[in-house]
């Protein structure tokens, strides 16, 4: 595994993160305390040491599983632990409360990266009361580094200009061979700001690794049933990208997730952090580190993946 320091903070953390989303199973399908343990496990052992949840995730139980594993497995003092406040606890006393409940069902006593997971869009919470409140989390130490998700760069850089003593370190975003909207504005805004984009569905949901078709959806009824990626007019659009994957994969000996994530670790901006079911997914997902697509593969893989993306549609009916 090689370790990079994550942006503007003290964080030497595994190229590769992993997301505990996939512990909640009403949004991905059957997962039980001891498997998600030895996915921690296991991850930890390939050499990640980013990990990253949600309150949201099955309604506080993807940090609950999360945080106990680490806890059982002895990992606190060696691995990070990003979470995120959903748009609706923004208000300052649901900032307090939320990072409160969440200390507790980590178990740490202090998050190291506390991300706004959405722009609190319908409770009109002005920027400034949740990002000073954060702030004051900050100070206190009861949280080591500030986030934000899915803001677009405006409300990033309004979000900013509210602190004084401390800044945004990351933005996490969706970012894939399939999605890739952050090009146009947002990308650019984060690197001249040394802000690190932490790429959520890196792998666009297993979308990119070439296992679902039309004819071959996910087997359970997750997330993905209403995703429009898995509609079966994108997933056909989808198919120059995946034979390109798939060639590169046979030419490097690695698997069609590794190609996927080795795209994009290719920029020291973008900090990938795919959703593992089983320690067998993360131990594959560490081994798209450490070693390089050659220049000439990597352009042929963006260029396909860049005229493919413009074909991907979300509107779906
Ligand atoms: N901030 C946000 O709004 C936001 C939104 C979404 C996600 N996230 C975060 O980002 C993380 C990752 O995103 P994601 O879970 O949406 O998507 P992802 O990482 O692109 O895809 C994860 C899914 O792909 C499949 N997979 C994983 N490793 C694989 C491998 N090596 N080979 C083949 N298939 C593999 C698994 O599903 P199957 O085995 O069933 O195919 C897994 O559930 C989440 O866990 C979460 O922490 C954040």
């Amino acid at each position: 595994m090689e370790y990079i320091t994550l942006g503007r903070t003290d964080m030497k953390a595994s190229r590769i993160g992993m997301g505990a989303w996939q512990f909640d199973e009403n949004a991905w399908g059957p997962m039980d305390y001891e498997r998600a343990k030895s996915v921690v496990a296991r991850a930890y052992e390939a050499g990640i040491n980013f990990f990253d949840t949600a309150a949201v995730y099955g309604r506080g139980r993807s940090e609950e599983f999360l945080g106990r594993a680490i806890a059982e497995l002895g990992l606190r003092e060696h691995v990070y632990i990003a979470t995120k406040i959903p748009g609706e606890w923004h208000r300052r006393n649901d900032v307090f409360k939320s990072v409160e409940n969440q200390r507790r069902r980590l178990r740490v006593d202090a998050i190291d990266l506390i991300q706004l997971h959405w722009p609190s869009c319908w409770h009109n919470v002005p920027i400034c009361e949740t990002m000073k409140a954060l702030e004051e989390l900050v100070d206190r130490g009861l949280v080591r580094y500030i986030g934000v998700s899915n803001y677009p760069t405006q409300l990033l850089d309004a979000a900013r200009s509210c602190l004084s003593k401390t800044d945004i370190v990351t933005s996490q975003n969706r970012y894939n061979l399939l999605e890739r909207e952050a090009d146009k504005e947002l990308l650019g805004y984060l690197k001249r700001n040394g802000i690190v984009l932490i790429a959520w569905s890196p792998l666009a949901k297993g979308a990119v690794t070439g296992k679902y078709t039309p004819q071959s959806l996910p087997q359970f009824n997750d997330v993905r049933r209403n995703d429009p990626l898995f509609q079966p007019e994108n997933l056909k659009a989808a198919m120059p990208l995946i034979e390109e994957v798939k060639r590169l994969a046979v030419k490097y000996n690695k698997t069609p997730a590794q190609i996927a994530l080795n795209w994009l670790i290719r920029d020291p901006h973008i900090y990938p952090i795919p959703g593992a079911k089983s320690p067998e997914q993360a131990i594959e997902n560490a081994g798209a580190a450490g070693w390089r697509l050659s220049d000439e593969d990597w352009a042929s893989l963006d260029k396909v993946s860049r005229e493919v993306a413009e074909k991907i549609s979300y509107v779906t009916y």
